[in-house]
């Protein structure tokens, strides 16, 4: 099968008082059909300017520079694909993807429902928008996903947004992302604002979801135990650039880019002890002024005269595991913890 969603040089540029910043630089991958991809980074590394450029929504002083986006839509019979070109779409072509296709649930969206409008009325809104479903059936297709996503369908369907909890609002948003059935589904840091329980209820809800329904997703979180729970594969991000890709297994026993490494020595463990926890030093880079040579040279215990002159292209460390550093078959011996 052909992925989900192949994604390939593509650069996403702010235009800012301070100057041009490149929050996303020439960044390439796939999202395999039916799989969870997770992007995981600190905050600024341009996670969710990636997701928002997927569905271009991106705001007005954002432009995709380079890069295309293929979208393809298959059935399991083998059929070919549908093909869209994404940056290609505009105007009613554009909105159909939106929500056919592929559907983004935003950060902090559990505080944007319109507090007059009753869950239906959400519903029946974004129904409307797309052109698809009315009456009857939408009632029956919503109150199916809010049963999906274990909510009472019934009172939910009736009920003004003010009247749910956080995470059944977040729920109700899940829902509404499924609603027109879309292949790819894009949740960024869905469980963010939730207590730990309704985090956990969240992620049993996606992983029961995931089981039922026939959708790929891409899990935009810095929260690295959530994405280990969930995704089959995972990508770091650093300063708008996929610094390291692989399958979940991968990323979390044999980390291999000194960022990921960094990220997971900094996580808790039950067994380990919490002296053996080290943060990464330093902050992530300003973008107006990005370093020079690859842009975590500053923070990086290895960096050496090439890497802070020249900036590391992506190579494959094994089949089905990209990463972009210069000492990556050095880092993994050497780079037990920070301390
Ligand atoms: N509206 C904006 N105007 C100008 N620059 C922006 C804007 N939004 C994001 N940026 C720039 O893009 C970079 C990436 O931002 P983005 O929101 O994509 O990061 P993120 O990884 O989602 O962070 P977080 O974990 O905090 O949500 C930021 O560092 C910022 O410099
Ligand atoms: S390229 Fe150099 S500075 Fe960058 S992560 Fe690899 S070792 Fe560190
Ligand atoms: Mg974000």
């Amino acid at each position: 099968m052909q992925p989900t969603l192949t994604v390939r040089n593509l650069t996403i540029e702010y235009a800012t008082r301070r100057g041009k910043v490149q929050a996303i630089r020439n960044v390439s991958f796939d999202v395999k059909r039916g799989e969870a991809l997770a992007l995981i980074g600190e905050s600024g590394s341009g996670k969710t300017t990636l997701g928002l450029g997927i569905v271009q929504l991106l705001p007005v002083m954002a432009r995709i520079t380079s890069g295309d986006i293929l979208y393809r839509r298959q059935d399991k019979t083998g059929a070919p694909p549908l093909e869209i070109a994404a940056l290609t779409l505009k105007g009613n072509s554009l909105r159909q993807f939106r929500w056919r296709e592929c559907a983004m649930v935003f950060q902090g969206a559990l505080n944007a429902f319109n507090p007059v409008l009753k869950i239906a009325d959400h519903f029946r809104d974004t129904a409307k928008a797309h052109g698809a479903l009315n009456g009857k059936s939408l009632e029956e297709r919503g109150k199916h996903l809010l049963n999906l996503v274990r909510l009472d369908a019934e009172r939910v369907w009736k009920s003004y947004p003010h009247e749910l909890s956080g995470g059944m609002r977040q729920r109700v948003l899940i829902a509404l992302a499924l609603l027109l059935d879309p292949q790819l589904i894009i949740l960024d840091e869905p469980t963010t604002a939730l207590d730990i329980l309704t985090q956990r209820n969240i992620m049993d809800v996606l992983q029961e979801l995931r089981s039922k329904l026939d959708f790929s997703l891409i899990f935009i979180s810095h929260d690295l135990s959530l994405a280990a729970e969930l995704a089959d594969r995972v990508a770091t991000v650093y300063a708008g650039k996929i610094v390291e890709l692989s399958d979940v297994q991968t990323i979390f026993k044999a980390p291999t880019h000194p960022y990921t490494i960094g990220l997971i020595n900094a996580v808790p463990t039950l067994s380990g002890h919490k002296d053996d926890l080290t943060s990464i030093p330093g902050s992530p880079p300003d973008l107006v002024e990005m370093p020079s040579g690859c842009k975590f040279h500053p923070r990086c215990p290895l960096a050496d005269e090439q890497c802070k002159t020249r900036e590391p292209e992506s190579e494959f460390a094994a089949a089905d595991h990209q990463v972009t550093c210069w000492q990556w078959q050095k880092a993994r011996g050497v780079l037990k913890s920070y301390a």
